[in-house]
């Protein structure tokens, strides 16, 4: 009987290729101006981390559950298809859904290096281990940093590398800027490689409605808590109390939309900035989007990046698709 060496999992940092905006800046361009806004990317410190776990297990969020399930029935399929040597997943988290990649993996004997790469060490360090026990076979390797800044600097291996971009998290973006870091993913790729990208399909408003708008409250503390983050972060003085979540779909612009929406007036001092900021009553902060797509806007959105469609996967009882595209 050999001695088991535990294997280290250490996180490589990717330094930024790009300057990607602060909060600072953020907040300067998008709360100081007309229509209020703020990107999405500053409700995940570790209480809106938790949060955002807490929705996907609410009834009414259905994405999680689709996907998961979605990508269960599809994992053999799309192995066989890619028979990867590295799997790189962005805005990994918990590396919970992977794991039904694994188990295709290890039934199909594909031994792929896994390359989770998320902005918290100690989540990917905790996750990786937990995957080793259970994959005797596996090599974790993380990328540590903000993948929308540092995708110039990820290390594409020769091989065949299958990247993930799960959670319908493409949706958080914008038209242009989905186009444009998919363009990005795109010109890592060499001809062998994927790209496995989850994303949320139209369906009833009522159910896309009650998704963003749990009976339990998850979304609204989940959407408030972004209140904290600017009061502790930039010396803020939001009042909690004083903003109501409200986010409602839009069928014309085929989106989510979430708002914070004052109820009195109140005068916001940033000490980081050095600046206040007034809220009239009824005011709204727009704090997300979250796209829906047709199968038809999806694959074009592919198109425009350069991909190729290899294969689309698509749950039915709520629609959601998986796709499995490549370099065209
Ligand atoms: C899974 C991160 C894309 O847009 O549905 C959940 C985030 N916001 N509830 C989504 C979210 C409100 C979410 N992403």
């Amino acid at each position: 009987m050999g001695i088991q060496i535990a294997n280290e999992i250490t996180c490589q940092p990717i330094r930024p290729t790009k300057s990607v905006p602060s909060l600072i800046d953020d907040v300067a361009a998008g709360l100081f101006s007309a229509q209020k806004q703020l990107p999405p990317k500053y409700f995940y410190d570790d209480r809106g981390s938790e949060l955002f776990d807490r929705i996907c297990d609410e009834p009414e969020y259905y994405p999680t559950r689709t996907e998961d399930a979605l990508l269960k029935q599809s994992a053999d399929h799309i192995i066989a298809t890619v028979e990867p040597s590295r799997i790189i997943e962005f805005g990994s988290g918990m590396s919970r859904k992977i794991r039904h990649l694994f188990d295709a993996c290890s039934k199909l004997e594909c031994y792929p290096t896994y390359v989770p790469f998320d902005v918290c060490d100690d989540v990917m360090i905790k996750s990786g281990e937990q995957l080793a026990e259970t994959y005797s076979w596996l090599n974790v390797a993380p990328l540590s940093g903000d993948y929308t800044a540092g995708l110039g600097n990820v290390p594409i291996s020769a091989g065949r590398n299958l990247l993930m971009f799960l959670g319908g998290t493409i949706g958080n973006f914008p038209e242009t800027e989905a186009v444009a870091f998919l363009s990005e993913l795109r010109d890592l790729m060499g001809i062998d490689d994927q790209l496995l990208i989850g994303a949320d399909r139209v369906k009833q408003p009522d159910v896309l409605h009650a998704a963003y708008n749990d009976v339990a409250g998850v979304t609204a503390k989940f959407n408030l808590n972004l209140l904290d983050v600017l009061n502790r972060e930039l010396g803020a003085t939001f009042d909690r109390s004083n903003f109501e979540h409200y986010a409602f779909y839009d069928p014309r612009k085929n989106q989510i939309e979430m708002h914070l929406v004052c109820m009195h007036d109140q005068e916001v001092w940033f000490e980081k900035l050095q600046r206040s900021l007034e809220f009239k009553e009824g005011e709204a902060m727009r704090t997300e989007i979250s796209r829906k797509f047709t199968r038809e806007t999806l694959e074009q959105m592919l198109l425009s990046a350069g991909f190729e469609v290899v294969s689309h996967y698509e749950a039915s009882a709520h629609p959601f698709s998986l796709v499995l595209a490549r370099p065209a």
